[in-house]
């Protein structure tokens, strides 16, 4: 069992209002993407990481981490599932069509070593894979403009986090096949679109995406409590 993990970073997250792409924000003494990739590399479960980087971001480079033996980068793409793909070409000639692939996103620095060892022992022997995924606990309502149409079964519906993990073959294939499809927003949307059936591993909610400023003091939280 050989498994790889892709890390698109070559966003610029917007949402922020920060001066900088919110991967390299301060957050607990180092930047977000260097907690994100030490925890990957300190998992032990990755042959290497494959990141994809922005060809303007003057950041990287400064890192200790990009030197790091079991890091490979590469160029990022227009959308995440470009960038996803990029760094997935990246590991052609070591990477299997049978291994599997994490990708996980560099903005959630939260993620435990015990989610990724759940993650690979549950989906190991499944001929699809699959993605760490959170239950609702709000009531959610399907809306019109600023109008409730139904209300959903909870049940049903989960919130998608990272890292999703798929065959390394397989994924690389479902992207290629829908590249430039609005509906990809995820690994897992690529492979649905082709009538693949993942499955969802229920994950940890302090594997939070940092998105909005407040968000880094909530992971620093987090990070806080799992020492
Ligand atoms: O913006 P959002 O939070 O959805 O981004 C999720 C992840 O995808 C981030 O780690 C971001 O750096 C990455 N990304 C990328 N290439 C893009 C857009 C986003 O690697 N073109």
């Amino acid at each position: 069992l050989k498994c790889w993990a892709v890390v698109p970073a070559a966003g610029v997250g917007k949402r922020m209002q920060a001066d900088r792409p919110k991967q390299y924000l301060p957050l607990a003494g180092k930047t977000v993407i260097e907690h994100t990739l030490n925890r990957l590399l300190q998992s032990g479960a990755f042959q290497a990481v494959a990141v994809a980087i922005s060809l303007e971001d003057p950041y990287w480079p400064e890192l200790d981490v990009s030197k790091h033996p079991n890091v490979i980068t590469a160029p990022g793409g227009k959308e995440r599932a470009d960038s996803v793909l990029s760094a997935l070409k990246s590991l052609q000639g070591q990477a299997a069509e049978d291994d599997w692939v994490l990708v996980h996103d560099a903005a959630r620095p939260c993620l435990t070593a015990s989610d990724i060892h759940l993650q690979i022992e549950t989906l190991k022997n499944d001929a699809v894979g699959g993605i760490l995924a959170l239950s609702s606990h709000d009531t959610l309502k399907h809306v019109d403009g600023d109008t409730i149409t139904a209300t959903i079964d909870r049940k049903h519906v989960w919130r998608a986090l990272t890292p999703q993990m798929f065959k390394y073959g397989m994924l690389r294939d479902a992207l290629q096949q829908t590249e430039g499809n609005p509906a990809v927003t995820d690994e897992a949307s690529a492979l649905e679109l082709l009538g693949f059936q993942p499955k969802i591993v229920e994950g940890r909610p302090d594997n939070i995406k940092i998105t909005r400023p407040e968000d880094l003091a909530l992971a620093q939280f987090y990070m806080e409590q799992q020492t």
